[in-house]
């Protein structure tokens, strides 16, 4: 073999492998990533691949955020890294038409002339300004029971933010997962690479110690030991609120945040009354209305929602001893009187009753009571104050070993309610490779 020969040899041979990750990885139904618990923000992580060689990035996942960042400050190198230029279709595809300059040494970044997009870290409420760039992104192909081959998109959209907007974020995370719907998140933009619908699932782990998943695409949702939870969903249409609930967002831009229609809340089968205004979106004002976020770790109430509510559970469990509340809480009760069940601690069942009467997602004890301290269980939803922008925010604790599922081409978020009364958890699914 001459000298001059080998770098050719060496470009046939990775040219060869490419072929074959991308035939091994054809058109995958669906994608899937794992999602752990951190124990002290109580922030839910999913873990990608990213740039070239791959690396594996760990990333908090907010549900409504508007698109994918990670920190570049910190060490990020690729060889496949392109800053989005201004003024480019790539810049409108992602709402943007600001012009970035870098006054230091280039690097991913930090370019001249590129678009400039809005990362947020919405565990701090901050946000600052980012370069639009693609690189690769590769999750593993899924055919719902176990991952497969990675699946890679060479040219994926995300920004680049400033290593403080980490402040905040799980120890080791570099970065959001934004979900929401918009052209340039995740679900759209791999559902648009591997021309599958523009669905994905969310099953959150209940415990640091479990693994629950994430899977983009439409395909079954298997946990052991043989549950296809793609098949015992409920539908809700999904709403969407005119006006953007982001930090920083343009005139006329709608959120991104997934909106369903709560009508009421019922406490072991008994309606509360609520002010029906504080649960319709205001169409000129984004205010009002019910989103699911992964952004905080218990449903947040607006005052008057979570008095209704703490004074009918209270009455309901009027029976058990009430004890000193622990902050965040207000509702706190001796654990001993109240026994466990399947579905968690034996109390009554609160129902969000969606478009009609017989439209609900149930929430049994696991997904409303929580162990604040030893031998205490309190109620785990939070007042969120007297005129939040969004009157009821499902959070953390009410999704965890549910799936939830948001199908943007249908506009329709799909609820399995908790898991555990079909003998499974959001940990069950089986991430043994069979690539
Ligand atoms: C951007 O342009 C300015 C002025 O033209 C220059 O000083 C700066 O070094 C450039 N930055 C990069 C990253 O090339
Ligand atoms: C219901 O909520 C709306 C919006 O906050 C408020 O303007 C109205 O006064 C409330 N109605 C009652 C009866 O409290
Ligand atoms: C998990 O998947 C692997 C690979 O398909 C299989 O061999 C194994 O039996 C599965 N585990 C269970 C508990 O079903």
């Amino acid at each position: 073999m001459s000298f001059s020969s080998k770098p050719l040899i060496l470009r046939l041979a990775s040219f060869l492998l490419l072929l074959s990750i991308a035939s091994a990885a054809h058109r995958p139904a669906a994608l899937v990533a794992p999602v752990t618990k951190d124990p002290s923000t109580l922030q839910y992580i999913t873990r990608l691949h990213q740039r070239t060689p791959l690396v594996s990035v760990d990333l908090a996942i907010d549900l409504g955020g508007r698109h994918l960042w990670v920190d570049c400050d910190s060490g990020y190198t690729s060889s496949t890294y392109r800053p989005t230029p201004c003024r480019s279709a790539l810049c409108s595809l992602a709402g943007a038409n600001s012009c970035s300059r870098c006054f230091s040494s280039s690097r991913p970044g930090c370019n001249n002339n590129t678009c400039g997009v809005f990362p947020e870290n919405p565990f701090t409420s901050t946000s600052t300004s980012g370069e639009l760039a693609e690189d690769v992104l590769a999750l593993s192909s899924t055919d719902g029971s176990n991952p497969g081959a990675l699946a890679s998109d060479p040219s994926f959209l995300f920004s680049c933010a400033p290593a403080f907007l980490t402040k905040g974020l799980a120890a080791g995370a570099s970065g959001i997962a934004g979900l929401g719907r918009t052209r340039v998140a995740p679900p759209s933009q791999l559902a648009a690479h591997f021309s599958f619908r523009r669905r994905f699932a969310l099953c959150l782990p209940s415990t640091s110690r479990g693994t629950g998943v994430l899977f983009f695409g439409n395909s079954r949702y298997r946990l052991l030991p043989d549950i296809d939870a793609s098949q015992i969903l409920i539908y809700t249409p999904l709403l969407t609120n005119p006006v953007s609930t982001a930090g920083t967002s343009v005139s006329g831009e709608p959120s991104a945040e997934y909106f369903i229609g709560v009508k009421g809340i019922r406490v072991g089968e008994k309606a509360i009354a609520l002010n029906k205004t504080l649960l319709e979106i205001n169409r000129k004002t984004g205010i009002g209305g019910t989103k699911i976020s992964t952004a905080v770790p218990y449903t947040a109430l607006e005052t008057s929602i979570y008095n209704a509510l703490t004074a009918e559970f209270a009455l309901a469990l009027s029976h058990v001893k009430r004890v000193p509340a622990v902050a965040p809480f207000r509702l706190c009760f001796e654990e001993k009187g109240i026994s466990p069940t399947r579905v968690g601690p034996s109390v009554p069942a609160i129902d969000l009753v969606l478009q009609r009467d017989d439209v609900y997602w149930r929430i049994f004890g696991a997904n409303s009571m929580v162990e604040a301290k030893t031998g205490v269980l309190c109620l785990g939803f939070v007042d969120a104050g007297k005129s939040p922008r969004t009157a009821i925010v499902v959070g953390g604790l009410q999704l965890e070993d549910n799936l939830v599922t948001f199908d943007l081409a249908y506009s329709r978020v799909g609820f399995s309610s908790t898991l555990f009364f079909r003998r499974t958890t959001c940990s069950n699914f089986n991430f043994t490779s069979t690539a």
